[in-house]
Formats: structure tokens, C-alpha cells, sequence
């Protein structure tokens, strides 16, 4: 059904116009009690032997809404009604900005991938905080806040730009990500390098503590597949020796490696990051190497061409204790989350673990080293 109304009707849209009408849609919905009520009923049923815990939180499943898709912090109950477990708004950036010039994303639909050039086009972070402030949820859902740095702000004010957004969102925010890992912000990925990434942490550590008083906000660095495996290991080193609380793994990549060649070469050969389908195995191979790294020191976000049950089970497996999607999201709509949590809820009943804590990373620890919760 939603194959043929993707066919009829979005694929003739501009990929950024059709999430502007997909995204109002779902937030119309997502005002009127009635239909929201009907529409969690369907497509966001709990299931209970995927409740878990992450970051300090309980969670209702390990399965989330990947940052770029609600910037602006305006979707969040709508996102919720779907499905989506936690959501991750963002990135916000310490001003507003209207990110680069449309034609900025696109689809390679015969990959079943995105390439997308935004720039972080979004409201600042004074606004969103005001956002989520005024906010007044209903659904429960865990809110992950993504903070990037202004395009304007020049490399040695980089800091300070995260800073600035963390004063302002730490406190609206169930865990706290500074994004480094973006191919669309000129410089915004050598941040990843150690001697960057040191004092940028510590002090957005420092600026959460100032601002969310007895309350600690969970902190993770989201990373790019593009990373060499001696840096992945670098930055896994560095967040456990700073006491960040995870890594999500990944972003977009700038490889185009992984395409089927189906699509168009003129889209393939648009600048900007690659998501979907071809990013699969490599934020596997990257989560595998974090997992292996810090094992359970840090909560790994796994992200990167999800696409159904299974792609999500692997990264449990690999050491994710949350999963997260945004492109499939695109291609195959809103009873995707519905049929990921069903899947994986099937599958951990007919595996040997009990819990769904004790299946992260089960896939790459020796037998013995199981963790068992319920034996
Ligand atoms: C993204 N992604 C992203 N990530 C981030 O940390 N901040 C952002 O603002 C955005 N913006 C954004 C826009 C668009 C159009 C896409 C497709 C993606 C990256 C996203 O969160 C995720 O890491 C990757 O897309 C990989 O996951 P999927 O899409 O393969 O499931």
C-alpha cells in the first residue's frame, strides 16, 4: 500500500518537499486525539519482552528515530505514534541556519539510499529549547538531543558553539549527543580527531553539569563510518577514559562504495553523505570494532542502512543496545517501526537469551561469557 502510494505520489515530489508533507501529515495526525490514539494503537504496539534499559532509562524497545529527520523538535509525539522508541532530535546548531542551498537531498530509490547535503538547516538552539520547554508530551518517549556547530562560527569557536547549545538544551534532553560526524558542515568531522575531541567533550560534560543541576544527562559522540580503525579505536579510548556515557555509530558516509550501480550516476556523483542500504556494512564493522574495544564501558548506538528486523538484530548482537534508522523510514513508511519490533520481538523469543540486554553483543563474546539475567 504505502510502496504504490511512494511510487504514485512521493517519488514525483522533491525528496524534501515530500518530507515537509509526510512529516506535517504525521503531525496533524498527531494533534487530533482520536486519530492518534488509533494510529499508536497500530503501529506502536508494546511489545514487553523488548522493554530494556539504556542510558540509565527504562525504555519501552531499543529501537529509535535517528537524528535529521525531526530538526526542529516540532514531531516528537508524532514520531512517537509510530513507533519510534526514542527519538533523536536534531542536530541544533548554537544559531539558527538555513543549512546549504536546495537541491540538497536525494534519492537513489534502486539502492534504497539517500544522499543528503543539508547543512544543518535548523531553528538554533534557543528556539528549540524554548520548544521543548513549552512542550507538553502525550506519549512517553525518550528524547535524544543532537548538537552540531554553526556553519559561521569559525573552527576556533567551535567549543564555545557547543556550549552554547548545551546550556541551553542539556536540561529538555534525556541524553545529550555532540555530532562531529557530519560531511556537510566544512570542518565538522576533523573534531573527531583526539586533540579536538578532548576539551570539545569536556566541556560540553562540564556546561550539562553547570545547567541540568543534581540531574547527570547522558553523553555520547556520534562518529562517521569514514573513520580509520585505529581513529574508531581512538575515539572508543577517549570517551571511556572522559566518561561519556555511549558512541552512536554511524553517520553518513562520503564513500560511495556499496552502490549497486542502478542508480543514476548523475545522483550517485551528488555531493553530500550517503545513508541507506549501501551504509550497512560498514557501521556494522564499526559497531563490531567499538564493541570489541569497550565491550559494555559505553552504550553503542547502532545506525547505518537498518532496514528491517533482522539488520537490527545483528547490531544487537554486534554490541548496540539501541538501533536506530531514518532512510528505510523513507522507502518503506509507517508500519516500519511496527514490523521491526515485531521481528525483533520474535526473534528473541526463539534465541537462548532471556532478556534483550543479555543478547547485546552476544554475537562476537565467547558462549560462556553470556551475560543471563533470568537463568
Ligand atoms: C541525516 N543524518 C543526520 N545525523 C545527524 O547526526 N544530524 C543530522 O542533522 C542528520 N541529518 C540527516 C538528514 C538526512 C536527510 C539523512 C538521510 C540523514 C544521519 C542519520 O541520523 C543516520 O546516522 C544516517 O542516515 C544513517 O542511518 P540510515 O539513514 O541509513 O538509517
Amino acid at each position: 500500500m504505502y510502496q504504490l502510494f511512494f511510487r504514485l505520489v512521493f517519488r514525483r515530489l522533491d525528496p524534501e518537499r515530500a518530507h515537509h508533507l509526510a512529516f506535517g501529515w504525521i503531525r496533524g495526525a498527531a494533534r487530533v486525539p482520536v486519530l492518534r490514539v488509533f494510529a499508536a494503537a497500530v503501529l506502536a504496539p508494546r511489545h514487553r519482552e523488548l522493554r530494556t534499559e539504556a542510558l540509565g532509562m527504562r525504555m519501552h524497545g531499543p529501537f529509535g528515530l535517528a537524528a535529521g529527520f525531526d530538526k526542529n523538535a516540532t514531531g516528537i509525539d508524532g514520531m512517537t505514534m509510530l513507533g519510534f522508541d526514542h527519538v533523536e532530535i536534531g542536530t541544533v546548531t548554537g544559531e539558527p541556519q538555513p543549512g546549504n542551498p536546495p537541491r540538497r537531498l536525494f534519492r537513489l530509490v534502486p539502492d534504497r539510499a539517500l544522499i543528503n547535503r543539508m547543512g544543518f538547516n535548523n531553528d538554533g538552539s534557543a528556539l528549540v529549547a524554548a520548544r521543548l520547554a513549552a512542550r507538553r508530551p502525550v506519549f512517553r518517549s525518550v528524547v535524544g538531543v543532537n548538537i552540531g556547530k554553526t556553519k559561521a562560527v569559525p573552527e576556533s569557536g567551535a567549543v564555545a558553539d557547543y556550549v552554547k547549545s548545551t546550556e541551553r538544551l542539556a536540561r529538555h534532553a534525556d541524553y545529550l549527543v555532540v555530532n562531529v560526524s557530519s560531511p556537510n558542515t566544512p570542518g565538522l568531522r576533523d573534531l573527531q580527531a583526539t586533540e579536538h575531541l578532548r576539551p570539545l567533550l569536556t566541556a560540553v560534560r562540564e556546561a550539562a553539569d553547570r545547567t541540568t543541576g543534581p540531574r547527570r544527562v547522558p553523553l555520547l559522540v556520534k562518529i562517521a563510518p569514514d573513520l580509520a580503525d585505529e581513529d574508531i579505536d581512538a575515539v572508543a579510548d577517549l570517551a571511556v577514559e572522559l566518561g561519556l556515557d555511549g558512541i552512536i555509530a554511524t553517520n553518513t558516509t562520503i564513500a560511495r562504495d556499496g552502490l549497486g550501480l542502478t542508480s543514476p550516476a548523475a545522483l550517485t556523483a551528488e555531493t553530500g553523505g550517503l545513508s541507506g542500504a549501501p551504509l550497512k556494512e560498514r557501521s556494522l564493522a564499526v559497531l563490531r570494532r567499538l564493541y570489541a574495544r569497550v565491550g559494555d564501558r559505553l552504550t553503542l548506538i547502532g545506525v547505518g542502512g537498518i532496514e528491517n528486523a533482522e539488520d537490527a538484530w545483528q547490531r544487537i548482537l554486534a554490541g548496540a543496545t539501541l538501533v536506530q534508522g531514518y532512510s528505510a523510514f523513507v522507502y518503506q513508511g509507517p508500519f516500519w517501526a511496527r514490523a521491526v519490533h515485531k521481528g525483533l520481538a520474535a526473534r528473541l523469543r526463539t534465541s537462548p537469551y532471556a532478556t534483550l540486554a543479555d543478547a547485546v553483543g552476544a554475537g562476537v563474546r565467547p558462549r560462556d561469557q553470556h551475560r543471563r539475567t533470568t537463568a
